[in-house]
């Protein structure tokens, strides 16, 4: 049996047989701040105040109709907090010093400040995206974040019972969405309102962030694991997650592709792997086994704009940002690209004893703790894969600027085309 430590996004899994996550101490802090601080003041706010079937919650749905809305799918890049609201001080986002270079506090963000996500956000003078977990004082005028940090393209259950796989997978939250949407919709009358609001998810930008999961946690954990199994699972997982967005009325998708995990400090410092090199210092079999995904999902969404032509099929390719900056660091003024700034130490700053943000302990004898760099802007990667909130910027002008869409997309036309 092999023993093996690595972080689901700072949940501590531990020989993953054990299919419960480990809490992490409580510490306390104040409420949940909210995440927005801008307004679409000239928009007409139509409010539409109901019960929610979930017994916890009672949500405002103030979908603004001026502009189309925004809705996020995926994991942790673009997660504005959703386990947060939904398991406060479970994760490591929940503390200092997460959020801190901007928001003054953690916020649930996988950051130390906002996502890129957050920073389209703003690019369209929208207001960030509250997840739809909150339960509470919820700001869904811009749209709604289904992101969850953690989570997989993949459904749980495919990863067995040997590894613990968070449940908020693509599918769920795009059941969530569709719950959302059949809430919003029954609770407008009239077939002309309805009409317009079918309209209104029709003219929505759907934005999709998935994959990075099924390869970050779990590929290469066995030697039984199979790439290609892997990916072409991943990718059906993905295909009918935006089919299911398709049969709900979405016609404008912008789907992002992995990241060069390879090269990041929580894989690098991570024991799996054949112990293959690039020229560069990433790691080869992670390097592979996300540019057949990418080149997979490429596939994917020519099939999807051939086979279902009235509709956007936008591929969002970080994974070239990213690797260019790992490869070319001195170009983003970055010194230390293959260096975590917030970790616990090691060759990359990310040693998996103490993960960022998480409680010290003893290791054979030596107190380890984390500490945060003093520059931030010096690096790619605040803390095992998500980068540093200067580093986001790069991120999210690929997709504000369309230097990275394709094919050429302008995001602000599409946002005020009517
Ligand atoms: C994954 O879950 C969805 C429902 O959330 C289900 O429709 C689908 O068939 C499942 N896929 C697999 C491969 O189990
Ligand atoms: C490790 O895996 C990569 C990717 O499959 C491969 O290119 C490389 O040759 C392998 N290295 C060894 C030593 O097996
Ligand atoms: C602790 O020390 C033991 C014995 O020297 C060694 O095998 C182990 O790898 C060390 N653990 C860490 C985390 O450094
Ligand atoms: C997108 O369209 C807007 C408005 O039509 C224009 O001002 C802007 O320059 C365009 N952006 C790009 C990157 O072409």
């Amino acid at each position: 049996m092999f023993k093996l430590k690595l972080y689901k996004e700072g949940v501590v899994m531990s020989n993953l047989k054990a299919s419960v996550p480990k809490v992490l101490s409580r510490k306390i802090s104040s409420v949940p701040p909210r995440a927005s601080n801008c307004s679409c003041p000239l928009f007409i706010v139509y409010l539409l105040i109901m019960g929610v079937s979930s017994p916890i919650h009672t949500v405002v749905y103030g979908l603004t109709m001026s502009r189309p809305s925004i809705f996020g799918f995926g994991a942790s890049m673009i997660d504005s907090g959703s386990d947060f609201f939904a398991m406060p001080y479970r994760s490591t986002a929940d503390f200092y010093p997460y959020g801190s270079d901007y928001f003054g506090k953690p916020v649930g963000r996988w950051s130390n400040g906002r996502t890129f996500f957050d920073l389209i956000m703003e690019g369209l003078g929208y207001n960030l995206l509250d997840p739809y977990l909150k339960s509470t004082r919820s700001d869904f005028s811009c749209g709604v974040n289904f992101a969850y940090g953690g989570t997989t393209a993949k459904n749980a259950s495919s990863f067995g019972e040997l590894f613990y796989s968070d449940p908020i997978t693509l599918l769920v939250q795009v059941d969530q969405f569709r719950n959302f949407q059949s809430q919003v919709l029954s609770n407008e009358h009239g077939y002309a309102a309805k009409r317009k609001l079918k309209e209104h998810f029709s003219k929505s930008i759907y934005f999709l962030e998935p994959g990075g999961n099924d390869y970050g946690y779990y590929a290469f954990l066995g030697d039984e694991y199979d790439p290609l199994e892997s990916v072409s699972e991943t990718i059906a997982a993905i295909r009918q997650g935006l089919k299911s967005l398709y049969e709900s009325g979405g016609r404008t998708f912008i789907v992002m592709n992995v990241t060069p995990l390879g090269c990041c400090p929580g894989i690098l410092s991570d024991s799996r792997g054949n112990g293959s090199y690039d020229e560069y210092g990433c790691k080869l079999d992670w390097i592979e086994v996300v540019e057949l995904h990418n080149s997979h999902l490429t596939e994917l969404l020519e099939d999807l704009r051939n086979t279902l032509p009235d509709a956007e099929w936008i591929l969002f390719d970080a994974h070239d940002i990213l690797l260019d900056a790992y490869r070319n660091p001195q170009k983003y003024g970055v010194l230390y690209p293959f260096k975590a700034c917030c970790g616990s130490g090691g060759e990359y700053n990310c040693r998996h004893e103490v993960a960022c943000a998480e409680s010290p302990k003893y290791v054979n004898g030596t107190l380890l703790q984390w500490t945060k760099c003093e520059d931030p802007s010096l690096h790619i990667i605040w803390d095992t894969s998500h980068t540093v909130e200067s580093f986001s910027r790069h991120l999210a002008n690929g997709v504000l600027l369309g230097t990275h869409l394709f094919p050429p997309f302008n995001i602000t036309e599409a946002i005020n085309r009517n």
